[in-house]
């Protein structure tokens, strides 16, 4: 009888296979999954981030852990399998595979005779880390070797000991290109977010903003804002000080914004993240330490997302015609940054050499917003 070599037969080539077509995802940077909160004891939660399944849970001792939601026997999704606060054991065949490595630690129908090496069986398996209530996955596009060799997770930036916090999401039923240049777009501020406490479409004026590179991204130059928006005004009130702004945006998908007036802040960050190629999603988290009532400041920020979410969702309905689109200068220049960032990033990549910037110097950019 002639001895079995193989004893591992592999039914498909692993995790490339369904990215056959490039959907336009960065691999290789954090994404935000989940709430910390849903993974509360032995809960597990499902996720998916650039078309991947994830299944999201926490061991016994508190750490976060995420899997790809398919077991590497025949597919199932692990979150239908039991989780012991350790391993996570699938529905079907009943294989255990340990929830923070992924390494298989249990295969039940094996027999004494079977030589099969249990431990060198991987369930697909990401880098995981929380972070402002949040559980941000490293969406690698090969298995990470060592947890070293990843950059820590993004934060949101604090400037005080106490402050209030808040999060708030949406979904969006676009790319993730068009969620981000929607992010880091000017113009459409007097049409979009018009409100009686905000501003309103009269206020539209000629502003000059100057924008520097920093890495992997841009950063709109400290400056004092927008005289015409109420609260900055209020702010200045508060403290007789000058109010400062600074916004960067760094690939893949962070936008983070601080506003600093004497002793007091407020600081936020939002990512689009790609779920799908249809499909994005806004997680929008803020600190502060200006007296604002969280109640209130959830009320204006949930009305600013969802004026965005509408106006994306009729995008969508036009995008589904694949209408030719246009960038103009200088309202859309950060958009081209974007695009222009990405493009240079994945070339580097692929050649295995040091990403070119798209800006070398300050710029200066005129819009009317
Ligand atoms: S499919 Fe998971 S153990 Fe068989
Ligand atoms: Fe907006």
């Amino acid at each position: 009888m002639a001895m079995e070599e193989n004893l591992v037969d592999e039914l498909q080539p692993p995790q490339k296979a369904e990215r056959a077509a490039d959907a336009g995802f960065l691999w290789d940077f954090w994404y935000p999954a989940v709430r910390s909160s849903e993974i509360r004891s032995r809960r597990l939660a499902k996720a998916t981030l650039l078309e991947v399944p994830l299944v999201l849970g926490r061991t016994d001792d508190g750490r976060a852990f995420a899997m790809r939601d398919a077991c590497p026997h025949r597919g199932i999704p692990l979150s239908y399998g039991r989780f012991d606060g350790q391993n996570l054991e699938c529905g079907y065949h009943g294989w255990k595979f340990d929830g923070c490595s992924g390494q298989c630690v249990e295969i039940p129908s094996l027999s004494s005779q079977d030589k099969l090496k249990v431990e060198r069986i991987f369930a697909g398996h990401y880098p995981c880390e929380e972070r402002d209530g949040c559980v941000w996955v490293y969406m690698c596009e090969a298995p990470v070797r060592s947890e070293a060799a990843v950059p820590a997770a993004p934060k949101l930036a604090t400037f005080s000991q106490r402050y209030k916090s808040t999060h708030l999401a949406c979904d969006l039923p676009s790319h993730v290109d068009q969620g981000i240049i929607g992010l880091m777009d000017p113009a459409h501020g007097p049409f979009v977010h018009q409100s009686w406490f905000w501003r309103n479409k009269k206020s539209i004026h000629e502003k000059a903003k100057q924008f520097e590179p920093i890495p992997f991204g841009f950063r709109m130059s400290t400056h004092s804002p927008s005289s015409n928006s109420a609260p900055y005004q209020l702010l200045k009130k508060m403290t007789g000080a000058p109010v400062t702004t600074t916004i960067d945006f760094i690939l893949p998908n962070l936008r983070t914004e601080e506003i600093r007036s004497g002793k007091l802040w407020f600081s936020s960050l939002t990512t689009v993240t790609p779920v799908r190629r249809d499909l994005s999603r806004i997680d929008f988290v803020a600190a502060w330490n200006v007296p604002l009532p969280v109640t209130i400041f959830r009320a204006f920020a949930k009305t600013f997302l969802q004026q965005d979410q509408e106006t994306m969702i009729k995008q969508a309905e036009g995008l589904k015609h694949n209408p030719r689109l246009m960038l103009i200068d200088d309202a859309d220049r950060p958009a081209k940054w974007y695009f222009a960032l990405k493009a240079n990033l994945i070339e580097a990549r692929r050649k295995g050499t040091v990403m070119v910037h798209p800006m070398h110097d300050p710029v200066t950019l005129r819009w009317r917003s």
